[in-house]
């Protein structure tokens, strides 16, 4: 019986050590993909154009390049094109581009080496009477506030970020800002909901900022478009997350990807957590949940009337367009904090996974590790125990 039972503790230890041993494997270390940054604004524009700036982050690797093209003629649009060689570059027509007409304006070149590319536009923004608490906003809408009429400020350029804000002439004092961060390597958002990101993908953090509502009760909702190179992205799905201390209380991270397997073929997706905040400095009750639409097929002449980006540099372009609405029923409305924040990354290839964080880790190997000592020390204890005592019989004979 006893014997049994410390075969049975051994067993038990096997498990737990070899799911200890696998998880610190897993999500120990790991190299990281390093790219260099090239930051250029208005490539080969002699004069600063006059109705908005052209960003390109060249983000080299070893064999290859993407390059992050983030627009603010029209409404404000990021292009990122992926090629199989470090030396590519992006060469812009200025006068075609900015007469938005024709495509072929924007070339990476050398044009051979082009993988693939991946554009999402920010195409207009909804605000809605929520009157009867529903978050619905199927009724009582305002007419939209259309990305591509607003005045865009000029991008301000921190390192290889840019932010960029505009505001229809009804915000009063308010803005809408697009925040583009092109990272290195691997990393963290600073702020909630610290998304995990790597060198190839780039984060935009959109906020609504001291708007002046057109009804006490109203709730935003927020149209985007996505064109993809090779396949279009179709579909949105939504993976459970792990709870991790970068982003409390939300399970989730939805990927708007294309319909084809395209772990091999590295295309482009857009990540984002279905969580936006009420505070720049939020607190864990200024969380409020977002929901998205399903994608649905957009009319390419328009999207690409729309983007300057998208005009230029698609000959045809297979946009799919989404909205993703900020609250929930029997939350606050914009109005109580008239702050909205809301992050998501744009890259190519797999999207990271978040692991676990090192907190849950350490709780893991406390949590796991000291049954574990205890079990081994024991088992120790009980060996020593029946190695030191003379072997007696169980029962005494009856004479
Ligand atoms: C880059 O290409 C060279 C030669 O084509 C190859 O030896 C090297 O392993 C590649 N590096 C990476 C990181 O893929
Ligand atoms: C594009 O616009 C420019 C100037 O606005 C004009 O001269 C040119 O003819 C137009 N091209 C096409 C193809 O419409
Ligand atoms: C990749 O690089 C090779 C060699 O430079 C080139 O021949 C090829 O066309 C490039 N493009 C693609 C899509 O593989
Ligand atoms: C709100 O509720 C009232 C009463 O139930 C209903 O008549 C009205 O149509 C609703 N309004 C909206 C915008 O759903
Ligand atoms: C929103 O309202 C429409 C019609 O009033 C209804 O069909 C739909 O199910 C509602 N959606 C949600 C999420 O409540
Ligand atoms: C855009 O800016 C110009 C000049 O600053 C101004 O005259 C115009 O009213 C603004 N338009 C909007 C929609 O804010
Ligand atoms: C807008 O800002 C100005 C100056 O900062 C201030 O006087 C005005 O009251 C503000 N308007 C609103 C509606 O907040
Ligand atoms: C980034 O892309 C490069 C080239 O496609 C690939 O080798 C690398 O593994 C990717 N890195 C990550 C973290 O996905
Ligand atoms: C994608 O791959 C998975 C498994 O690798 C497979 O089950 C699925 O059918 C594939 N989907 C498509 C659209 O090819
Ligand atoms: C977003 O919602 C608005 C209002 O309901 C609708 O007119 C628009 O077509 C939606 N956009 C997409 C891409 O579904
Ligand atoms: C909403 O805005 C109005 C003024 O536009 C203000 O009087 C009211 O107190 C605000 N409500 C909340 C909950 O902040």
């Amino acid at each position: 019986m006893a014997a049994a039972v410390r075969k049975q503790s051994c067993g038990v230890f096997l498990v737990l050590s070899s799911f200890f041993g696998l998880s610190l494997g897993l999500f120990g270390g790991g190299e990281t993909y390093r790219r260099q940054l090239i930051v250029e604004l208005n490539p080969g524009s002699p004069l600063p154009p006059p109705d908005g700036d052209l960003l390109h982050v060249r983000a080299v690797g070893p064999n290859d390049t993407l390059h992050f093209l983030f627009c603010s003629l029209g409404a404000p649009t990021l292009l990122i094109v992926h090629t199989n060689t470090s030396s590519s570059t992006a060469r812009v027509n200025w006068p075609k581009f900015e007469a938005r007409n024709i495509s072929g304006s924007l070339k990476v070149e050398p044009e051979s080496s082009v993988l693939d590319s991946t554009a999402v536009v920010f195409t207009r923004l909804f605000e809605y009477n929520d009157v009867n608490d529903t978050a619905n906003a199927t009724s009582d809408l305002f007419p939209p506030y259309e990305l591509h009429d607003f005045n865009w400020s000029r991008l301000s350029l921190s390192g290889p970020s840019a932010v960029l804000c505009g505001a229809a002439v009804t915000f009063t004092n308010g803005s809408l800002c697009l925040q583009l961060s092109v990272f290195e390597s691997e990393g963290r958002g600073q702020s909630w909901p610290r998304l995990l990101h790597n060198a190839n993908a780039s984060q935009i953090r959109v906020k609504l900022e001291g708007v002046l509502p057109r009804a006490m009760q109203s709730r935003f909702m927020l149209e985007l478009q996505a064109v993809g190179g090779a396949y279009p992205l179709s579909r949105v799905e939504v993976h459970r997350s792990i709870d991790d201390e970068f982003t409390p209380s939300i399970f989730k991270v939805a990927q708007w990807r294309s319909e084809v397997n395209t772990s091999s073929s590295g295309s482009g997706f857009l990540q984002w957590k279905p969580v936006a905040y009420r505070r720049s400095d939020p607190a864990l009750e200024d969380a409020t949940p977002c929901r998205h639409s399903e994608p649905r097929p957009q009319r390419s002449e328009e999207t690409a009337a729309l983007s300057a980006l998208i005009m230029a540099f698609y000959s045809r372009a297979e946009p799919f367009g989404l909205n993703v609405s900020f609250g929930m029923a029997g939350q606050p409305f914009y109005n109580s904090t008239r702050f909205l924040s809301w992050t998501a990354l744009v890259g190519v290839g797999s999207p990271p996974v978040d692991s676990f964080s090192p907190l849950v880790l350490s709780i893991m190997a406390v949590g796991l590790g000291t049954p574990m000592i205890l079990l081994l020390v024991g088992g120790v204890c009980v060996c020593m125990q029946k190695r030191t005592a003379p072997p007696t019989l169980a029962y005494e004979p009856i004479n």
